[in-house]
């Protein structure tokens, strides 16, 4: 088992790690352009809401080097792609200025290294606050996956668990599959492993069992997009978790960069995304869900500890 990393830069083409075949293959899909980056990031060959907007910062250099004519309709294909994680569409809205003003490839660079070397140093601090919501060794339940492919190592809700862990405090971490394309069973575990942390796979059907029968301490997962007051949109599954956790009182923290925050309130506006890529054709599969304020116990960021 090895570190992985989730995109290589080489010259004018971004290797992008597909981690729809981890940990079985292991496959670098080329990228050229902002167009054929949203169409990795659209076919989740790179997922995780800050991971695609770093490689789409990426993906927007390429597009300035090789055809600086088209950065509108690469921005635009690149908006398009995953529609609920909000930190790409922060990221775009970021990168407008540079757009607008013509910038140079390598402006385009520095931006995409800035978006990179930024998440890095929060989660790195979101691991240290997160830390506080452990007392004692304590079973940890997370879920789908927000390590090192999903957002720079340490990860998001998977960089408090690692600290934890170094710090004693984890004996064990429970892994729901989060079917259909199985991010904790296949990254989540693998990343687990790679570091010696003990934890058990489980149907996602079991989550509401397991903290009926008192074998969860702390419920630890991160997010895609937190409106002003405070609904947390992450992976399908995580409200069920949520609503269990509540009922038998297992503190629930949600772990998120600010880069994951929007500016707007809850609305069913808001897009959540309805997959196409279904395993068969009488399937109807979302991808995320809302777990509104008064189910949280507390939403760290680098910022702090909110409690909403
Ligand atoms: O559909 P995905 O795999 O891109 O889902 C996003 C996630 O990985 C999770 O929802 C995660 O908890 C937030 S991203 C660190």
């Amino acid at each position: 088992m090895r570190m992985l990393p989730p995109f290589k830069l080489e010259g004018d083409v971004l290797l992008v790690l597909d981690q729809r075949v981890l940990p079985k293959r292991v496959i670098y899909r080329r990228a050229r352009d902002a167009f054929s980056t949203a169409r990795i990031v659209k076919k989740m060959v790179v997922r995780g809401a800050p991971m695609i907007s770093i490689v789409a910062a990426y993906g927007l250099y390429l597009q300035s080097l090789r055809n600086p004519k088209r950065m509108w309709e690469g921005w635009s294909a690149l908006k398009n792609s995953r529609p609920t994680a909000v930190n790409l569409h922060n990221v775009l809205r970021e990168v407008k200025p540079l757009i607008e003003g013509g910038a140079q490839p390598p402006e385009f660079l520095e931006f995409a290294r800035y978006v990179e070397g930024r998440e890095r140093e929060i989660n790195e601090r979101m691991a240290e606050i997160g830390l506080g919501f452990f007392k004692g060794p304590s079973t940890v339940l997370t879920y789908c996956n927000t390590g090192m492919w999903a957002t720079p190592y340490p990860g998001t809700a998977l960089g408090v668990i690692r600290r934890a862990f170094g710090e004693g405090f984890v004996k064990k971490v429970f892994v729901p599959e989060t079917a259909p394309y199985m991010q904790g069973a296949r990254l989540t575990a693998y990343e687990l492993r790679l570091e010696g942390i003990p934890y058990s796979v489980v149907p996602d059907n079991h989550t509401g069992f397991l903290m009926e029968r008192g074998m969860v301490d702390i419920v630890v997962v991160g997010a895609d997009r937190i409106t002003r007051d405070a609904y947390v949109f992450n992976k399908i599954g995580t409200l069920t978790i949520a609503l269990a956790a509540k009922r038998f009182g297992v503190p629930f923290v949600v772990v998120a960069p600010s880069t994951t925050f929007s500016d707007e309130e809850f609305s069913e506006k808001i897009p959540v995304e309805k997959r196409e890529d279904l395993p068969r054709e009488d399937y109807e599969y979302y991808a995320f869900d809302i777990t509104p304020p008064d189910l949280i116990t507390a939403i760290v960021s680098e910022r702090g500890v909110w409690k909403p």
